[in-house]
């Protein structure tokens, strides 16, 4: 078993650079499929969820040249649209987009439905909804979706909620059809506009990513042919962010987009610590105990779901007692028991959770339950005094490129170890 041993506390200073989006990684490869020829993808993280997806489009026929660690080609010129991916896109959950990209490119799809998460119920009605008001058919049986569709012919959704997933997908599905799609209530996450700046790159009509009105008018034809490189992850800057704070340190974070990360550089500044924004790069430092705050976790522009356990860290050891509102997903407080291993002092329930602040955190060997609850402890084990074992590594590797050499690289010292 893997596990990553932190020695701390060490303040983190220096200079780190952000990788690609992952969750926009995790919708542009099933959106080559799309294409009736070649396109070049830059500033793609190299990270487990990219792998399994390259493996996935693989086995459907494309064919993927890789130039480095970030950069591919993928000819989707001959897709075998009979493939059998039941098994490999039952292991991670953002395989739903294959469903949607599928769709336009085949006309029929048979994917495993996304596996267990350990954040909520994590339903998918919205996509199916999205994809039968394009006039698909959708079945569920033994585990399996098969959605087919004659034509797709472009038609008015309205999302209930707006949901990141069924926004994409609704899209992908949605480009190739006749007519104009209308998605009314969309999600306005930096990567649903990253995703539409891809399609559009390559041919598609997209109009108004980033509003709560998507307006996608069909094409005949993706003809690829061009270059497109992915925005900066959001998250993953965030949780730089977060960590120079919780480790009282100094940081410049390298590559990244100020706007998509307001919410978090708002409630820095209202706990105490400080921000500068210097065209793509933000400069975050906290020298001394951070002030107790109120959280709520809400769809973009709010403050992201994703960057809740790292705000977690930080506000357990503020000074006074905080309260988070999950606002996203039902369980998203595991992590806490962890952290009071570690001498917090947090109690939850539901969707809330109080953090009785604490002066210090001291290591404990801890396991990570998703991966944005791996990030937070590793941000935990650099702030706490001792030593901290993060177990449960898989869930980190899915989402962060290289976190420990990015760590050490600004003073952490984590050591990746293999337990007997
Ligand atoms: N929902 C439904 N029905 C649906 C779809 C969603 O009820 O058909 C509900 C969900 O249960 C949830 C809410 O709507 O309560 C929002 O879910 P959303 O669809 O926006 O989430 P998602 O697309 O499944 C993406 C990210 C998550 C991130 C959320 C929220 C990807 C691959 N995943 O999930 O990222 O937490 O949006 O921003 O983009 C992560 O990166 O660690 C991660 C979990």
């Amino acid at each position: 078993m893997k596990k990553l041993v932190i020695a701390g506390p060490t303040p983190l200073r220096g200079e780190v650079s952000i990788s690609g989006a992952k969750n926009a990684a995790v919708a542009i490869l099933p959106a080559t499929l799309l294409i009736n020829g070649v396109c070049r993808i830059e500033n793609l993280p190299n990270i487990s969820d990219v792998s399994l997806y390259c493996d996935i489009l693989q086995a459907l026929g494309a064919k993927i040249t890789w130039h480095n660690k970030n950069e591919i080609t993928i000819d989707t010129r001959n897709i075998n649209c009979n493939a059998d991916i039941i098994e490999i896109t039952r292991k991670f959950r953002a395989s739903y987009y294959l469903i949607g990209s599928l769709l336009g490119r085949c006309g029929s799809v048979r994917v495993g439905l996304p596996g267990g998460c350990k954040l909520g119920a994590r339903p998918i009605d919205l996509h199916i909804k999205g994809f039968e008001s394009l006039g698909a058919t959708t079945t569920i049986s033994q585990g399996n979706i098969h959605a087919t569709a004659k034509k797709l012919v472009g038609t008015s959704i309205y999302l209930d909620i707006a949901s990141v997933g069924a926004t994409i997908n609704i899209m992908l599905a949605s480009v190739l059809a006749e007519g104009t799609t209308i998605i009314d209530n969309a999600a306005k996450e930096p990567h649903i506009v990253d995703v539409a700046n891809f399609l559009n790159t390559m041919g598609a009509d997209i109009r108004g990513a980033g509003t709560d009105m998507i307006k996608i008018h069909g094409v005949k034809e993706l003809k690829g042919d061009a270059t497109y490189s992915i925005v900066p992850d959001q998250i993953e800057a965030g949780t730089f962010m977060l960590a120079a704070v919780a480790s009282r340190g100094d940081i410049i974070i390298k590559n990244c987009i100020s706007k998509h990360l307001e919410s978090i550089t708002a409630k820095l500044i209202e706990i105490g610590a400080n921000v500068e924004e210097y065209g793509d790069s933000l400069r975050v430092w906290c020298n001394q105990r951070p002030s107790k705050a109120v959280i709520k976790t809400l769809p973009y522009p709010g403050f992201p779901t994703d960057l809740q356990p790292q705000m977690g860290v930080v506000l357990a050891t503020a000074d006074g007692t905080s309260i988070i509102n999950e606002g996203i997903w039902e369980s998203r407080f595991q992590y806490t028991a962890e952290l009071n291993k570690m001498g917090a002092n947090i109690m939850d329930q539901g969707k809330s959770a109080v953090f009785d602040g604490v002066e210090s955190l001291v290591g404990a060997p801890v396991y990570s339950t998703d991966l944005r609850a791996g990030a937070a402890l590793i941000i935990a084990g650099i702030s706490a005094h001792g030593i901290t074992e993060v177990y449960n590594l898989e869930h980190i590797d899915r989402g962060y490129e290289n976190i420990e050499e990015k760590f050490n690289s600004i003073g952490a010292n984590i050591k990746r170890v293999l337990e007997d």
